[in-house]
């Protein structure tokens, strides 16, 4: 079988699916792997070290399309490259089915099988699958070097003889994997970090990594299932709000994480909170694509306003392409060989990684979530 792994064609993405290491590790496994030329080159992986590793460079993403029986991706492709594939043959990527039904339309269209790496159930056995951990992990990180770069000003507490500089103070919103990251990335610089998220089991983790919990107590309008936030109220928002707004106004560096899965982002940062900030302070809102925690923030730009920067980058792992396609392919290649059998593919439809992630099977929507959104 052909695994192929194509050139992400998404503005700005550096990723790639697969790595030469990789890449080695499935033609160990006895698959053929076929590279679009030039698909590492952003993440610093040329096609000679593919050619070494044993795969094939295949020069036009068109070609490559065509011939998989197996295609690797990052970001979802789109209907045109779907509309290449072969019949029967399969898709694995990111695919945000929800909020993509033209692509789920695109795939039964094709008769293609189409599994999404971002539905894969967050259970024990599926953490080394987990790209949306392994990816918020480095864009935790990320956020704060960003940050810190942004500053007039340094992190730790600096004596000197010239005076003694007071440690940079972060507020970090969200202790979720990117939050608790960034926790662990801006002490590690030195800075206070105070932290606030709304799920209880939070405060732990966060004081075990040094950070000061921001206790915001819910209410019953606060929904939790499964580890995640469900929903939350406007009022609860405006209270949130009002407890956190002076820990806001004295930091130097807001990093915001929260996010409620499925929904828009809450926003916790309203523009009264934002003028209340010194001049030359900064934000990164992480959560700028599902429409951001601060109501200022804008998709892919850097703004000041009110004296304070807001950073809206909505693909921080893009910005570390190295370690993030080394953790992605990783991912993936688990994945892969979770659904491989020596004879191509299992099928184990009841089986819970599995039936988690495909969303379309050889042309027929499998995924429940999506049996009502999806017109076909
Ligand atoms: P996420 O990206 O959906 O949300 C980030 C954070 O925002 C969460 O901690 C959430 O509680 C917080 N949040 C939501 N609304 C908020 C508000 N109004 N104010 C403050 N904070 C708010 O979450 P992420 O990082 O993808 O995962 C978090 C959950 O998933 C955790 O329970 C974690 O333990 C679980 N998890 C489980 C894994 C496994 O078992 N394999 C792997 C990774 C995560």
């Amino acid at each position: 079988m052909k695994v192929a792994v194509p050139k992400e064609t998404k503005d700005r993405e550096r990723r790639v699916a697969v790595t030469p290491d990789v890449a080695g590790l499935i033609v160990k496994d006895g698959f053929e792997c076929l590279v679009e030329s030039a698909a590492g080159l952003a993440s610093y992986f040329d096609d000679a070290a593919y050619v070494s590793a044993g795969a094939r460079i295949i020069a036009t993403g068109k070609e490559l399309f065509e011939s998989a029986d197996i295609l690797l991706k990052v970001n979802p492709p789109t209907v045109q490259e779907v509309s290449w594939m072969k019949k029967e043959s399969v898709l694995i990527s990111m695919m945000y089915a929800a909020t993509h039904p033209e692509l789920i339309e695109a795939c039964c269209r094709q008769g293609i099988s189409a599994f999404s790496m971002d539905a894969i159930p967050r259970i024990s056995r599926a953490q080394k699958m987990d790209v949306l951990s392994s990816q918020a992990n480095l864009a935790g990180y990320k956020a704060v070097i960003i940050g810190a770069a942004s500053l007039g000003k340094i992190f730790p507490l600096l004596m000197t003889a010239a005076g003694t500089i007071k440690p940079a103070r972060v507020v970090i919103m969200g202790a979720g994997v990117a939050g608790l990251q960034a926790i662990a990335t801006a002490k590690r610089l030195g800075a206070i970090v105070e932290v606030s998220d709304i799920r209880p089991e939070t405060r732990e983790q966060v004081e075990s990594l040094g950070g000061k919990f921001i206790e915001v107590k819910g209410d019953e309008s606060v929904k939790l299932e499964g580890g995640y936030v469900k929903n939350v109220s406007e009022d609860f928002l405006r209270r949130q709000q009002a407890l956190i707004a002076k820990h806001i106004s004295e930091a130097d560096l807001v990093i915001t994480t929260a996010l409620i899965p499925g929904k828009k982002a809450p926003v916790l940062i309203t523009e009264e909170m934002v003028k209340s900030m010194r001049m030359g302070s900064v934000i990164v809102d992480m959560a700028v694509e599902q429409g951001g925690n601060c109501v200022l923030s804008e998709c892919d730009r850097e703004v000041v306003k009110h004296g304070v920067t807001i950073i809206g980058e909505s693909n921080l792992p893009s910005l570390l392409p190295l370690n993030a396609s080394e953790l992605y392919a990783r991912n993936i290649h688990t994945f892969l060989n979770h659904l491989a059998g020596k004879d191509g593919l299992k099928w184990e439809m009841d089986e819970e990684i599995t039936r988690g992630s495909l969303m379309v099977h050889n042309g027929a929507v499998t995924h429940p979530s999506l049996l009502t959104t999806v017109k076909m």
